[in-house]
């Protein structure tokens, strides 16, 4: 490996949520990694900042050939450059997609569990969040898309939005191109626009690849909005850069127009060096990381086998998040997420926090240095065996 991904990075001085908000606990929890990005970017951003000016920052057409050829290239996708809408994050674009794209009171439909901000992105903004829970199935644990319960809801005429988690945080689930098909045409059919979230899709297994929501048919470039983003694959995401890109031109006026109406279509002075390097320099990096997360999800895997049989991991090739079916332990999650948190020393998120049908599961981040994981599982261990025994 030409990356040393083993390497354990003090980040204590630098603010940062995961490990702050964590106090003496091992931080398993918020999907950041505890890698330092490719050196590539960091020299890049080492020598933007050795300039000692910092004034207001344009995107230069590199930016949007960064992004074009990254999708052209790593997943088949033909993104026109003209399509590209830059905004400072991913969360808040949607939050002002929700807000330019729907009206108050109306429905945002989700399918859950799901990225559990994608609650607040609809709940702040005074519109009704509505779940179409997706099914628990068997051999291998996975979530399949509840397509009858899907059509109803989408036929509810106050539903006009619907949020798709592509691929799925947090069960890592990579929606299939026919899955994807049919999500399309049953939003289609009831006028209902679909933003997909695809933050998580170059974080893939090594031989699976995700499927781009606006490539599996012309329905679903026409009624869609894409966010992408190069922060969750290259650990930037406090440099606050992501895209939205829509092939429909009015579509993407509206959304343009919203973005920059709600200020966050200005980037900060590193954004652009950051994205930039990171698609045109980053290829060998990434591949090197997905191969070692990769192996983090077998070994949680062997270990809960070994170790913790009582423990289930959800079959999943996309994200770094392992999502565990605690329920042999205890049926509701909080009270085991609280007791590994305060007895055992490890923070892992509740599955609750992402909706009720989040409930007896809880996710895990394997984004870190074996090192370190190794030390959360055994925590894990012994903090699972107490709480039984209670
Ligand atoms: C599905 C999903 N979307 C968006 C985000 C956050 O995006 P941003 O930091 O660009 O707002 C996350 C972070 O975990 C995520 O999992």
């Amino acid at each position: 490996m030409a990356y040393d991904f083993d390497k354990i990075t003090d980040r204590s001085g630098t603010w940062s949520i995961k490990w702050d908000a964590a106090g003496k606990a091992l931080p398993m929890w918020v999907a950041d990694m505890d890698f330092k990005t490719a050196p590539e970017i960091i020299s890049a951003i080492q020598e933007r900042a050795a300039h000692g000016i910092y004034g207001y920052t344009d995107l230069p057409d590199e930016w949007r050939s960064a992004y074009v050829n990254w999708w052209k290239d790593r997943h088949g996708l033909a993104i026109g450059p003209d399509w590209l809408v830059f905004a400072s994050g991913v969360v808040p674009a949607i939050s002002s997609m929700v807000r330019k794209l729907t009206t108050p009171g109306e429905k945002v439909l989700i399918q859950t569990p799901v990225y559990n901000i994608f609650y607040n992105c609809i709940l702040n903004n005074g519109r009704e969040v509505l779940e179409s829970p997706l099914r628990l199935c068997e051999g291998p644990l996975r979530y399949e898309i509840d397509f009858e319960d899907l059509a109803e809801k989408l036929a509810d005429p106050q539903c006009s939005l619907m949020l798709l988690c592509n691929p799925q945080n947090p069960s890592g689930r990579i929606w299939t191109r026919e899955e994807l098909t049919r999500v399309a045409e049953l939003a289609a059919e009831n006028s209902v626009t679909v933003i997909s979230d695809e933050i998580h899709c170059d974080l893939t297994d090594p031989g699976f690849e995700y499927v781009p929501f606006a490539s599996v048919s012309e329905t679903a470039r026409r009624i869609s909005a894409t966010c992408i983003a190069p922060t969750k694959t290259f650990n930037l995401a406090g440099l606050h850069s992501s895209a939205v890109f829509a092939e429909d031109r009015f579509l993407r006026h509206r959304i343009w127009r919203g973005i920059n109406t709600d200020d966050l279509g200005e980037p900060g002075c590193f954004a652009p060096i950051a994205t930039i390097t990171a698609f045109e320099k980053g290829g060998p990096w990434l591949s090197e990381l997905t191969a070692y997360i990769s192996e983090n999800r077998r070994t949680l895997e062997a270990f809960l086998e070994k170790d913790l049989p009582q423990i289930r991991l959800m079959e999943g090739h996309a994200t770094y998040l392992g999502w565990l079916d605690v329920k042999m332990v205890s049926e509701d999650d909080r009270p085991l997420q609280k007791f590994l948190r305060e007895e055992a020393k490890l923070f892992v998120s509740a599955g609750s926090a992402y909706g009720a049908a989040g409930r007896g599961f809880l996710r895990i981040n394997l984004a870190c240095p074996k090192g370190q994981l190794k030390e959360a599982l055994l925590r894990l261990k012994t903090g699972v065996q107490a709480f039984e025994k209670q």
